[in-house]
Parts: C-alpha cells; sequence; structure tokens
C-alpha cells in the first residue's frame, strides 16, 4: 500500500489572506532573526492582528537547528499553548516548527527522539502551518525534520509522517528578497528534489507528475530568477516548483545526489542545495550506464521539459547537459575542486564520504545501488569534475 499526502494549499498573489479564515485563537510563530530583520514576519503578524488572533514569536532558530534550539522552542510552546503552530522561513525553520509542535504534544520526549517511532496526537491541541520565505527545500510538503546534535557533531533526520504541515502558504511576496546565490543554490535543491523523486525506485504514477511539472519549471523559470529578483511570475513558478518537488521526493525518495551531497556537505560545510546539485549530473550518468529503468524516465522528462527528440539514451542525456547547462549559467561548481576544497584533505576524507553516503536511505531507493567501490570512485571522478563512465 502507498500513501500520497499533502498539505491543504494556498497559494498565488495574497495568499497570505488564508490566515484570516482559520480558526482558533492563538498562533506560536517560528521565525529566525533575518526574516524579523526582512520585515517578513510583520507580513504575516499583521494577518494575524487582522484576524483578531493573539500570537507569539519565537525567532531564534539557526541555520540547521539544533536540539538545544528546539528544546528552548518547546518549552515556549509549552507555555503559550497555542491552537496553530506557524514556521515563517527557510527549510531550517519549517523543520523546527514540526519539531516544535511535536513537543507541544509531547513535552516528555527529548528532541532526538522525534521520530516515527512514536505517536503524538498534536493535533488535539494545534494545527501546523508552514509559510516558506525561499524556494529549495520543500520542507512545507514534507514529513521530514533535520536537526543537528551540537554535542556530537551530527545531522539528525526525524520526523513522523504526522508533521506534514495542515496548510502551507505559497505568497509570492514572502520569496522576492531571495539574492542570487540563495536563489541559485536552493533552485539546484528544487531540481535534485523533482529529478530524483521522479526516478526513485519508490515513485509511482502518482508521485510523477509533481516531479514532472516542478523540473518543467525549474528549467523554465530558475535563470530569470537568479537573473532578475523582482521577475515576479518566475518568482511564484519556482516558489510552486519547489512544493511540487516536496510533494515528489517526500511521497517517494531522493536520490544519489541527495546522499553523495549531504556528506560532502556534512564534511566541507558546502550549502546544501549546492553541494546535491554538484552530485547530481554526476550520480544521472551512473543511473544511465546502469538502469534501462531510469534511462527511460529521463528521456521522458527531456522530452517533456526540454522538447528533446531521439531513443532513450540520447534524450536522457539531454537531460544530463541541460543540467549542466543550468548549474554553469548559475555559476554553480562542477567539480568539487570548483569548491575550493583541497585535494589532499578531499581525498584523504574519500572513505569517509562513501561510508556517510551508504548510511544514507536515498542510496538504496535508486535503480541502480552502487556499492562503496562505485562510491569512491564517483568521488574521485566528481572532484576533477569528470563525467561518470562506468
Ligand atoms: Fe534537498
Amino acid at each position: 500500500m502507498w500513501a500520497f499526502s499533502s498539505p491543504m494549499i494556498s497559494y498565488g498573489d495574497n495568499a497570505l489572506e488564508y490566515i484570516l479564515q482559520i480558526r482558533g485563537n492563538k498562533a506560536f510563530v517560528v521565525a529566525d532573526k533575518n526574516i524579523v530583520k526582512l520585515g517578513l514576519l510583520k507580513l504575516v503578524t499583521d494577518q494575524l492582528d487582522a484576524a483578531g488572533k493573539k500570537w507569539e514569536v519565537f525567532d531564534d532558530v539557526e541555520p540547521e537547528p539544533s536540539l538545544i534550539t528546539i528544546k528552548k522552542g518547546g518549552a515556549a510552546v509549552a507555555k503559550f499553548q497555542p491552537d496553530w503552530v506557524i514556521g515563517v522561513g527557510g527549510g531550517s525553520v519549517m523543520d523546527a516548527a514540526k519539531a516544535i509542535i511535536l513537543l507541544l504534544a509531547r513535552p516528555d520526549l527529548e528532541p532526538d527522539a522525534l521520530s516515527p517511532a512514536e505517536t503524538f496526537n498534536f493535533r488535539d491541541k494545534a494545527r501546523l502551518m508552514a509559510i516558506p520565505t525561499t524556494s529549495g527545500t520543500g520542507s512545507e510538503a514534507t514529513w521530514a525534520i533535520v536537526l543537528t546534535d551540537t554535542v556530537l557533531g551530527r545531522k539528525l533526520g526525524l520526523g513522523t509522517p504526522e508533521c506534514m504541515p495542515d496548510v502551507a502558504i505559497l505568497d509570492p511576496v514572502m520569496v522576492m528578497g531571495m539574492p542570487p546565490m540563495i536563489t541559485a543554490d536552493t533552485g539546484m535543491d528544487v531540481l535534485c528534489h523533482a529529478i530524483e523523486g521522479y526516478t526513485s525506485a519508490w515513485g509511482t504514477t502518482i508521485t510523477d507528475g509533481p516531479g514532472l511539472i516542478a523540473t518543467r519549471r525549474v528549467f523554465q523559470y530558475l535563470v530569470k530568477a537568479y537573473k532578475d529578483g523582482s521577475d515576479l511570475e518566475a518568482r511564484r513558478e519556482m516558489m510552486y516548483a519547489a512544493t511540487l518537488g516536496g510533494m515528489s521526493f517526500g511521497n517517494s525518495m531522493a536520490g544519489l545526489g541527495h546522499s553523495l551531497g549531504h556528506a560532502l556537505g556534512a564534511l566541507f560545510h558546502v550549502p546544501h542545495g549546492r553541494a546535491v546539485g554538484l552530485f547530481l549530473p554526476y550520480t544521472m550518468e551512473y543511473l544511465v550506464n546502469g538502469s534501462e529503468e531510469t534511462t527511460k524516465k529521463y528521456a521522458e522528462m527531456a522530452r517533456f521539459c526540454l522538447g528533446a527528440s531521439g531513443n532513450d539514451k540520447a534524450c536522457a542525456k539531454a537531460l544530463i547537459a541541460a543540467v549542466r547547462k543550468l548549474a554553469k549559467t548559475l555559476a554553480q561548481p562542477l567539480s568539487v575542486k570548483d569548491c575550493g576544497i583541497d585535494k589532499a584533505k578531499y581525498d584523504k576524507a574519500i572513505p569517509d564520504l562513501v561510508d556517510r553516503a551508504l548510511n544514507e536511505t536515498m542510496t538504496i531507493t535508486v535503480t541502480r545501488i552502487p556499492e562503496s567501490e562505485d562510491l569512491s570512485k564517483m568521488y574521485a571522478y566528481v572532484y576533477e569534475g569528470k563525467p561518470i563512465d562506468f
């Protein structure tokens, strides 16, 4: 049995006005200092004021939120006892909001125990809303939570299907201010979610739609949004693409670009979207070299998104070339060397990178599952920017 889950989505110009319709009296708003500084939080609290709701803000969320921060948020939410928890921000903030609402229901738990092994029933107390201010993670449409254990220096993939947001609000006014580099980094993450979700071994007819449309939108609009941040249409379409990307991989699974990229990000502090986007074309080559099933799906994508023609292999290669061309236009690194990472340090880290990649679920939800030798070879090739020929 499979299940497709998604929030109720309010989208388009003035989508924030959905807040005027919500029931309940109190909202606990999770954000970060930057969202406050940019005036984005006020756009949300103005709606809460207009709706006559009481609200409290917790704006201590840092990038890659720590267990300590979540615990602090858990204590604050327990005191306030809201009817809604609203995450306003990028992936880190939305993930923090998901963790905090789980703690509202289960204050007895430590944040690192917020997993599917527990039951929460938080909707007896409050509902969850996500309002993204970047177009990337798709966290508004997934139940994943990534937290950082700062004591042990590791990232924790947590969450439970219960913490899919009830409502996601996609209002383009919230993403208009993203600087070009963040637009590019987060946009590459969207592309990765869409392509990997579409070709995941866990993908189905139901998850194919969002992945396909999100990919087409990224090719149509990401460069426009990057070059002219005030292009409302491009911003809006990239925002929709990000949510569709989340629906795609969140209901199937991401793939090898994420496995290899996560490991690089953890050891060399490369931003998530940039790291996974860097590995995407290489891992696509690896799949084309050994999986007819995925080659066929890449070809479908290339025909639909790029108007490619020819046999499956030629179309799949056209898709990979388009990913590389897009990354180049966005001034993204095309090799690990381009990230400015020292070769000796990188070579020494390859066994650790491979080990980490092997421990990612995404490594086994692709149609060609690599052994450690292949991963090790792939890491070496990507340093130099050498296409994968095995
Ligand atoms: Fe991602």
